[in-house]
C-alpha cells in the first residue's frame, strides 16, 4: 500500500529533480496577511512573490502545505460529513513556477507524475480547462490522446481560481478520477458533478493577474504556475479506496491500540 507519507515524498521529490526548491508548509495561520484566517492553499506563503513585491532565490518551488477550508472563499465546512472526499484540515502538495514555466510545461509534469511515478491508469482521468482555454486544451490533447469528452471545459468559476476576494488569480485546469459506477456521481460539468464518483485530485492554475479591492485586475509581472494535489484524496486513489477517511491517515484501526 502506498502510504500518505510515500505520496508526499514522492511529489516533492519529483519537483525537486525538475529543479524546483523544496520548501517547508508555511503555519496555518498566514503571517502579514490581514486578508486570511488559514492558509486554504499552497500558494498563501508565496502571494507575494507571484505579484512581484517579493524577490526569493528560486523561480520554481514545491511544497506540503497545511490547509483549513472552514470559511472565507473556499469554505469546505458544509461538505464534511456528507461526501466522502472533505475534510476540515487537508495538506496540499503543489509545484509553483514564479514566472518561469508555464501551461506546456506544467501539464507535461502534471501528467508524468501522475500516470508513470504515481501509475495512474489514464482511463480513470478526465480533465477540466476554463472554456475558452484553447491552449490548455491543446496541450491536454497532445499529451494524453483525449478526445473532447475527457477535455471538459467549464464556463464557470469552478475553473477560474482565485484566493481570496484579492490576491493572484487564474484561469485553471482540474484533474479527476474516476472512482467507477458503483459510486453515484458525475463528470464535471454534469447535473451530478457533486457526487463522489468523479473526484478532483489535482488543479494546476495557470497564474496572470491579481484582483485588487477596488474589484478590478492587473496582469502579473510574469505567467505562473500554482498547483494543488489533495494528498488524502490521492492516497483514497492509490489505496483503493473511495471514502478518504479509510486511508491509512485516517482510519480507526491506525490508531493506537490503548485508544
Ligand atoms: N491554489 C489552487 C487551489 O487551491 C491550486 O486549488
Amino acid at each position: 500500500m502506498t502510504s500518505v507519507a510515500e505520496i508526499r515524498k514522492t511529489f516533492l521529490e519529483y519537483f525537486k529533480r525538475q529543479g524546483h526548491e523544496i520548501v517547508r508548509s508555511s503555519p496555518l495561520v498566514p503571517q502579514n496577511d490581514p486578508t486570511l484566517m488559514f492558509a486554504n492553499s499552497g500558494m498563501v506563503q508565496f502571494k507575494n512573490v507571484f505579484t512581484g513585491q517579493e524577490k526569493r532565490s528560486y523561480t520554481r518551488a514545491t511544497t506540503a502545505q497545511k490547509c483549513v477550508r472552514a470559511g472565507g472563499k473556499h469554505n469546505d465546512l458544509e461538505n464534511v460529513g456528507y461526501t466522502a472526499r472533505h475534510l476540515t484540515f487537508f495538506e496540499m502538495l503543489g509545484n509553483f513556477s514564479f514566472g518561469d514555466y508555464f501551461k506546456s510545461d506544467a501539464i507535461p509534469f502534471a501528467w508524468e507524475l501522475l500516470t508513470k511515478d504515481f501509475g495512474l491508469d489514464p482511463k480513470r482521468l478526465c480533465v477540466t480547462v476554463y472554456h475558452d482555454d484553447d491552449e490548455a486544451a491543446a496541450i491536454w490533447k497532445k499529451i494524453t490522446g483525449f478526445g473532447d469528452d475527457k477535455i471538459i471545459r467549464i464556463p464557470t468559476m469552478d475553473n477560474f481560481w482565485m484566493m481570496g476576494d484579492t490576491g493572484p488569480c487564474g484561469p485553471c485546469s482540474e484533474i479527476f478520477f474516476d472512482h467507477g459506477d458503483k459510486i453515484a456521481g458525475g463528470p464535471p460539468g454534469s447535473p451530478d458533478q457533486d457526487g463522489d464518483r468523479y473526484v478532483e485530485i489535482w488543479n494546476n492554475v495557470f497564474m496572470q493577474f491579481e484582483s485588487l479591492p477596488d474589484g478590478t485586475r492587473t496582469k502579473l509581472p510574469k505567467p505562473s504556475i500554482d498547483t494543488g494535489m489533495g494528498l488524502e484524496r490521492m492516497a483514497t486513489v492509490l489505496q483503493g479506496k473511495h471514502d478518504v477517511f479509510s486511508i491509512d491517515l485516517l482510519r480507526i484501526s491506525s490508531a493506537p491500540k490503548s485508544l
